[in-house]
Formats: structure tokens, sequence, C-alpha cells
């Protein structure tokens, strides 16, 4: 059923932290996540979680929610250093009300909380390349796609366990290029539904990687860590045979399989990315 458009005078734009949406989180769960039975907070620890240190935009009209993008602020490390960036998930209008420009008018918004912001890049994940371009986000950034050519098993290789968080931040840590996480950060990262996080064990971790999460990624390994000898070990032995890897993993995935290189998201930005600008698989929303 479509509904008549709402008048924009009667629209009201609120800026509140997302987990102070209240009741209507409800709303941004059933429209965002239908039939999927974990939720928001689950899903994105890090926009909906109580400790989050993100915002929420909602378009409402007489207290009724109409529209919801969430903004999280993150600092990238880069080869040419720290870039102050800005994450755009959670964007939806409420179904009755989708076509009427309300998702125009929500983008307007976000724009112009972004020309505020410190962050110079903002960057977000979707399948609607159009509704976004007018705004001004670009197809940007670098990804390897990696096909891994045989599945070989590997006794070192073992699921991860709570206790192992601390030895897979340091590895992390060890990346060139990488958004910053605390310990609490990347825990609550690894625990979202559907994320199996898989290590190279040989007296000490080697090597991590986290294939699937939540909704995104289906079976794709989308986040590793460690040096190229160790993930050519774990990598092999994972039950995927499709990767996603950072551009400057550029060698260890040549040595994988075959390889195809896509844009990293659809990025907001005056001018080209830093060299080497990468958010893995666990931190996108
Ligand atoms: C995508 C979504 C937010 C758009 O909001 P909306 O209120 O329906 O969009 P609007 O009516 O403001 O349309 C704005 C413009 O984007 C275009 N547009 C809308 N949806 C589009 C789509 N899926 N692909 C390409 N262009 C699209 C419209 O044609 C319109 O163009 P115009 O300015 O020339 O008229 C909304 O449809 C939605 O909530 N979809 C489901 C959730 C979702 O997919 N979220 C995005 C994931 S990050």
């Amino acid at each position: 059923m479509t509904r008549t458009a709402p008048s924009p005078r009667t629209l009201d734009v609120e800026h509140v932290a997302p987990n102070a949406l209240g009741i209507d989180r409800a709303f941004v769960e059933s429209w965002l996540m239908p039939g999927v039975d974990w939720g928001l907070t689950a899903e994105h620890p890090r926009l909906f979680a109580p400790s989050g240190h993100a915002q929420s935009i909602v378009l409402r009209q007489a207290n009724r929610l109409l529209g919801h993008a969430a903004l999280l602020e993150v600092r990238v490390r880069t080869t040419s250093g720290m870039v102050p960036t800005t994450l755009i998930g959670s964007v939806v209008i409420a179904p009755e009300h989708r076509g009427q420009g309300l998702g125009r008018r929500l983008l307007a918004e976000v724009c112009s909380t972004l020309d505020r912001s410190p962050s110079k890049i903002a960057i977000l994940w979707s399948d609607k390349p159009g509704f976004y371009r007018r705004a001004g986000f670009e197809p940007s950034g670098s990804e390897l796609v990696v096909r891994i050519a045989t599945g070989q098993p590997n006794a070192l290789v073992r699921r991860a366990h709570q206790r192992d968080v601390p030895s897979l931040l340091a590895l992390h840590a060890a990346k060139p290029n990488r958004v910053l996480r605390t310990l609490a950060e990347f825990a609550a990262l690894l625990a979202i539904p559907r994320t199996q996080t898989w290590v190279l064990d040989d007296v000490g971790i080697r090597a991590y990687a986290c294939v699937g999460k939540g909704m995104d990624f289906g079976d794709v390994m989308h986040e590793c860590g460690g040096d190229d000898a160790s993930l050519l070990q774990l990598l092999p032995a994972l039950p995927t045979h499709l990767a996603v890897l950072a551009p400057w993993r550029r060698a260890l995935a040549r040595r994988l399989g075959s390889v195809a290189e896509g844009p990293l998201g659809l990025v907001r930005t005056g001018k080209p990315l830093p060299d080497g600008f990468y958010i893995d698989g666990l931190d996108s929303i």
C-alpha cells in the first residue's frame, strides 16, 4: 500500500544515540532484518550497543518513525597516516513511504552532517549505488576477490576461542592499513551471528581468518590477519573457496588462486583515497 507523501514541512529530523532509539529500534529492525532471529545490536555491535559511539539520524512525522540512517566515526590507520572516517549503515525508509523522496531527504541530512564532521571520508556498502551517486558517493578504493584454488586440510587449523582475542588483536594491529579497534570491540565483532573465526595455531596463533558475518558475506572469507606464509597455510584449509583481501595482500592473493579486483565501497570524499586505505570485513556496517 502506498501512502500519500508526507509534506516536507511536517517532517522532523533528529539526531539521537542509536541505543536511545527506544521503540523505534523495533521498526528499524523489522524493516532491515525481516525474519532474522537476532537483532540490530547483535548484527552491528559498534552501532547499537549501549557503549557505542555512533549517531542515528531519524526522520519522523507526528512522532512516527519514517526513516533511519546510522553514522559511526572510526579512525583508519594507513601507510600515509591516520584518516578519520565515517561509516554509514542501516539506511532505511518505512516500506509504505518509499519512492516519495524521503530517502533523498534523509541522505541530504546525512551529507550535511558529514560536511560538519572532522572526517573527510565517508564510506558505505550498498547494492543500490544509483541511490547514493547523486549524493556524491562513488565506487572507490580497492579490494581483491580471490577464488582459492584447492581445499587443503591442516591439523594446525582450529576454530578461535574467546581467549584467543588478544592474539587476534595483536595480528590486527600489525596490519599496515586497518580500522583501530579496542579488545572489547574486537570481541563483540567476532560474536556477530554466523561469523566463524579460524586460527592457525602453531605453538601460538600465527594467523586468523573470519568467514561469514551476520546478514552479510555468506560463506566468504572477509578478514584475515597474519603474515603471508601463515595465511598460505590457513586460508586453503577454510570451508570456503572465496576470499576478500586488502590490496596490499596482492602477492598473497596471486599465490592463493585467481584474483579479481573491485571497489572497496561507495565513498564520498573530495580527493582520492589515501594510499592503502582499507576497511576489513568485520568493520563494515
Ligand atoms: C533505498 C531507500 C533508502 C531509498 O529511499 P526512498 O525514499 O525510496 O528514495 P527516494 O524516493 O527519496 O528516491 C531518491 C532517488 O533515488 C532513486 N532511487 C530510489 N531507490 C533506488 C534504488 N533502489 N536504486 C537506484 N535509485 C533509487 C529514486 O529514483 C530517486 O531519484 P530521483 O531523485 O531522480 O527521483 C529505500 O527504498 C529503502 O529503505 N530500501 C530498503 C532498505 C535499503 O535497501 N537500504 C539501503 C541499504 S544501505
